[in-house]
């Protein structure tokens, strides 16, 4: 999901608008499970999440079900990627034990008051997000022009408002998304007394993510750059990788600004090193070879760990599952609490409906 509908100066005061959560402040977040995690997901969402985590409590969640409004025709693959980015999340350092890791599925009580909410929802509001307006026709194009897609807002409503989360972390192209959310809790509160509250994002800048062969990112190109490839597969890519045109041969002096290798660098690499390919390109002091190959390093440091953890956890059935369940259990008992709260409020009779 991209177009926000916001010209550049909305976004200068959107971006004042995100400050530093008080002490206390309760944090939720969450991505969806299409596949496996790329550095997209690591630089938008993920390294955030573990800054968050050494101040703040916070709910964090594998969100199958939004996964499904696109995916739906293969919830294997859903589920599948579901375990897969959970194991991912708890191989990056992200504390289950200190946070709240959920699969979203596996807490009903997001559905239940995403119902709930659905009730109260203009249809108008849900219309005029942009991201569905801007991918309408995109929608009926791939048969994903369904009730489940034109929910999807409200549905992020309730996942937040379930946790009775202060503040959420997100991209950009979430402004919408968390402006509904807000939207849905002030009616809600409005009509029913109730004191759910009001979501405040904290912005988190995500830079453009090229795709492994220098074009924009997007599955449908396959291009996408996953975040914890074995370190032959992370070689192939980086050889395929195009570079600065104008660098026909080795004694050609190249622009780094015009080449996608550099824009890695500027994300992975230590800052000591960007001099070195900046200087090295432009007076052809080095070779697109050797500017890779430290690249690849630095990645590889990065992701090395986490990648054997991931294995680890993966191999280790039992010992994921567990730690899962527990997860969910305990997602579950905060979720059914605000339930049995929202229960209170309107009327309707409290219990789970487990006899
Ligand atoms: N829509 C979010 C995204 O595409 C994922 C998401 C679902 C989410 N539920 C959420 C993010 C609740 C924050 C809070 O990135
Ligand atoms: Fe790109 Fe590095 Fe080659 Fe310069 S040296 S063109 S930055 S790969």
């Amino acid at each position: 999901m991209t177009s926000e509908g916001l010209s550049s100066s909305d976004l200068q005061v959107k971006r004042a608008q995100s400050e530093k959560p008080p002490k206390g402040s309760v944090i939720m977040s969450g991505a969806r499970s299409t596949g496996r995690y790329h550095i997209g997901n690591y630089f938008g969402a993920i390294k955030n999440w573990l800054e968050l985590q050494k101040e703040y409590f916070g709910f964090y969640g594998v969100m199958d079900w939004h996964a499904m409004t696109s995916s739906y025709k293969t919830p294997h693959d859903v589920q599948h990627f579901a375990r897969d980015n959970y194991a991912e999340l708890i191989a990056w350092g992200l504390d289950p034990e200190k946070n709240v890791v959920f699969i979203q599925s596996r807490v009903p009580e997001h559905v239940e008051l995403y119902t709930f909410f659905s009730m109260i929802t203009p249809l108008g509001w849900l219309e005029r997000v942009p991201t569905w307006k801007d991918a309408e026709q995109e929608a009926k194009d791939n048969d994903t022009h369904n009730l489940g897609r034109l929910g999807y807002p409200a549905l992020q409503a309730a996942d937040i408002a379930i946790y009775r989360a202060t503040h959420v972390p997100i991209g950009h192209d979430q402004v919408s998304h968390l402006e509904l959310s807000r939207e849905i809790v002030r009616r809600f509160n409005f009509l029913y007394g109730g004191s759910i509250p009001e979501p405040r994002p904290i912005f988190t800048e995500t830079p453009t993510l090229l795709g492994s062969d220098g074009r924009k990112m997007s599955k449908s190109y396959g291009n996408t750059f996953y975040l914890t490839q074995e370190e032959d597969e992370l070689k192939q890519n980086l050889r395929k990788m195009p570079t600065d045109p104008a660098r026909v041969r080795r004694t050609d002096p190249g622009e780094p600004t015009k080449c996608p290798v550099y824009s890695y660098h500027k994300l992975f690499s230590k800052p000591e090193d960007l001099p070195w390919v900046e200087e090295g390109c432009r007076t052809a002091g080095i070779g697109c070879g050797d500017c890779k190959g430290k690249l690849g390093e630095n990645i590889n440091a990065l992701v090395a760990k986490p990648r054997e953890k991931k294995k680890e956890l993966l191999q280790h059935a039992d010992t994921l599952d567990s730690i899962i369940a527990d997860g969910c259990r305990r997602a579950r008992k905060h979720a059914r609490e605000t339930m049995e709260q929202i229960k209170e409020w309107t009327g309707f009779l409290s219990g789970s409906g487990e006899f």
